[in-house]
């Protein structure tokens, strides 16, 4: 039975047009939607030459009918969309009938295919996109496609690939993408005759992440779920340490299609927050599954676009998935590493003129305050190696604390509520604070500097270019007050300030500037004070620039160093 059909022009003609093979991976990908599509339970790749000189992959899919053969490479021939209502409900990877012609038209092809119910399959020969042969041979149910000689007819294409190499390792991430989410289906990569990727078909998807992630950052993950009504988010994330500089370990799925999509990168970044470092990308997966209805694949020739008809429920549900499960992990964190024994008054917040970090035994002394709520234990403090990290045993094995990035949340934390509650808490200084300046910074600051009075700094302009220092906020202590300002000068200078943005930004540079410094030797029970602290705020896994404040080295990770296990 014949099921393709050439689309009438109106559908044609709606179809995103445009260039369909770059390069060997496209038409791996093309080759690997198709079977796929024609539900293949098992999909062997065989690549020679960086799949320039021949790219094969067979299936044991649907197959097709000599009729079937003849038309596949006819443009716009498919049989998975009928009419222009088909295009708007997409249910397969492939829709625009345009793979097949567009790889026939550079290379040599064959294709044999045997639909199961016939006794006997063909062999379709084309080259250059010109028909060479249609043979009846005996065949395996299935299809097998073989493309010989990319670009061999557009020589100047020929010459821009890339080395064998490169080339085959865009081919060898082309087959792990698409592999993923098809957990079900056995995959196998051959290169020049010899195993590089397999797949076994388990049905688990931990396995698979295993393989696009290693076993380190798999074992790491955190599954996330969202759900409303024609709309599933599935996420498995990497904890914010394991961040790269690049988002080439973002994989995003769309009804299983791998997109590349700014807009679900937003999302993600923005779930994962200020856990994340300036211009660091999370090790993520992200599967939408998606009502075909709300979804238009037809953005691009390469079918790699999307658009979301309700791009903003889709937004909210990332980040509200990922925000969830990170912060509860943290909890659980928390919850798990300090058991609750003892109570323990906050400090800061109480102790407005004591700027300074003071040991939590005072703290307890000079507050009249309730305890805590949920006070939780002290961890097991090791002692302050290098004077700059804070090392702790606990449960899982070495907690190591980054001294300077912890002091710095807490007080960027306590600032940024402060202010949000409209309390910023001041100290007026007994004996103003005399500032000199630049001409330049001096100007800058009689003309803008009362905005700072927000934050709790008060100057006066005492002439020239001399300025006092009358108030500054409780909780900065040991800020070198003329360093400060200059380097705050900029930004004031360029009107900033004025948005939650620079806000933050402000709190990160009086939180760099009160915190205590690495290699400031730290008493035990200064020491506990701040890890006492830390636990406390809400992200507490990361200094405000987004640096680590903690890091493990677990038990089994030890042991491996000592080889007691391997
Ligand atoms: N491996 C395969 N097994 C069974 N049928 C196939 C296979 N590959 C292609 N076909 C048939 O050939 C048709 C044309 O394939 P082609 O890849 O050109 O277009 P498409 O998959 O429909 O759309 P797209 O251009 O978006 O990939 C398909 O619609 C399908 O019916
Ligand atoms: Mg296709």
């Amino acid at each position: 039975m014949n099921k393709i059909r050439i689309l009438g022009e109106k559908v044609a003609s709606q179809i995103a047009a445009g260039e369909v093979v770059e390069r060997p991976a496209s038409v791996v990908r093309e080759l690997l939607d198709n079977s796929i599509d024609a539900g293949a339970r098992r999909i062997l790749i065989s690549v020679e030459g960086g799949g320039k000189r021949k790219i094969k992959v067979s299936d044991d899919g649907s197959g097709m009918s000599k009729d079937d053969l003849l038309l596949c490479v006819e443009r716009h021939a498919t049989s998975k969309i009928r009419s222009v209502s088909d295009l708007f409900a997409v249910r397969t990877l492939g829709f625009r009938g345009e793979a097949l012609p567009s790889i026939a038209s550079v290379s040599k092809m064959e294709i044999t295919s045997r639909p199961e119910e016939n006794l006997a399959g063909h062999t379709f020969k084309v080259a250059g996109g010109k028909f060479l042969s249609l043979d009846k041979t005996g065949s395996p149910p299935g299809t097998s496609v073989v493309v010989r000689d990319l670009f061999y007819n557009l020589p100047v294409r020929r010459k821009f690939l890339r080395s064998p190499r490169t080339e085959m390792t865009h081919i060898i991430d082309t087959v792990t993408r698409w592999a993923l989410p098809f957990s079900d289906r056995e995959f196998r990569l051959d290169v020049e005759q010899k195993r590089v990727v397999y797949f076994p078909a388990t049905g688990d998807q931990v396995v698979r992440l295993s393989n696009l992630f290693g076993k380190e950052v798999a074992a790491a993950l955190l599954e996330a779920r969202e759900n409303s009504p024609g709309l599933t988010i599935t996420a498995y994330l990497a904890p914010p340490e394991y961040s790269r500089n690049r988002g080439d370990r973002l994989y995003v799925y769309v009804n299983k299609r791998n997109i590349r999509d700014r807009f679900v990168t937003r999302a993600v970044l923005e779930g994962y927050g200020r856990r994340l470092m300036k211009g660091q990308y999370p090790q993520a997966v992200i599967f939408i599954d998606i009502d075909p209805m709300q979804v238009d694949v037809n953005v691009h020739p390469t079918k790699q676009e999307i658009r979301f008809r309700d791009g903003r429920l889709v937004f909210r549900k990332i980040v509200t998935a990922i925000e969830r499960t990170l912060s509860r992990e943290f909890q659980a964190f928390v919850e798990t590493e300090f058991s609750v024994r003892e109570s323990s008054p906050p400090l800061f917040a109480h102790e407005p003129s004591q700027m300074e970090f003071i040991p939590a035994s005072h703290a307890t002394i000079q507050n009249a305050e309730p305890p805590m709520p949920t006070p939780r234990d002290e961890p097991l403090i090791i002692g302050n190696l290098g004077n700059t990290y804070i090392l702790c045993q606990a449960r899982e094995g070495l907690l190591m604390v980054d001294q300077h990035a912890a002091h710095e949340r807490v007080v960027y934390e306590k600032m940024r509520r402060d202010f949000g509650q409209g309390k910023v808490q001041t100290q007026i200084l007994l004996v103003p604070l005399k500032l000199e300046f630049s001409v330049k910074e001096a100007k800058i600051l009689a003309e803008k500097g009362r905005l700072l009075s927000r934050f709790g700094i008060e100057l006066e302009h005492f002439g020239g270019n001399t300025f006092l220092l009358r108030e500054v906020p409780a909780l900065l202590s040991r800020v070198k007050w003329e360093d400060f300002l200059s380097e705050l000068i900029p930004d004031l200078e360029k009107g900033m300030l004025q948005d939650q943005l620079a806000v933050d930004e402000m709190f990160m540079l009086m939180a760099c500037h009160s915190a205590i410094r690495a290699r400031h030797s730290l008493a035990h029970e200064e020491m506990s004070y701040l890890l006492r602290q830390l636990l406390e705020m809400d992200l507490p896994s990361n200094c405000p620039h987004g640096r680590p404040i903690f890091r493990y080295l677990t038990y089994p990770e030890i042991e491996k160093m000592f080889k007691r296990v391997v």
